[in-house]
């Protein structure tokens, strides 16, 4: 039987360390915070997409970091207001280019 995939596989920096704890930068700027808000906009909006906590990206100071698949999209310093617009333009399968990091 085919496993049923997202479409959308969105990661949120919760600056995991190799020991399993979350110690760093974005943790730390609330991104674990940010979790919830992004799973019930998905919900809301009815995106088939998967949210994934994950470890540091290496971009410490523009964080809290979010990286959209498709697209390989960065983002960084997000906060509600942010994901908003990334999901407004995710649904017309477009980034939210003014919010790239480059
Ligand atoms: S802790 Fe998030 S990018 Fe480093």
């Amino acid at each position: 039987m085919a496993i049923k995939k997202p479409d959308i596989h969105i990661l949120v920096c919760a600056s995991f360390r190799t020991t399993g704890e979350p110690k760093g930068v974005c943790h730390r700027k609330g991104s674990t915070d940010l979790l919830s808000y992004l799973e019930n906009e998905i919900l809301d909006r009815g995106l088939n997409a998967q949210v994934t906590s994950t470890g540091c990206f290496k971009l410490c100071d523009k964080g809290p970091v979010m990286v959209v698949h498709p697209g390989n999209h960065w983002y960084g310093e997000i906060d509600e207001e942010k994901i908003d617009q990334i999901l407004d333009k995710l649904e017309e399968n477009q980034p939210a280019a003014e919010l790239l990091l480059t």
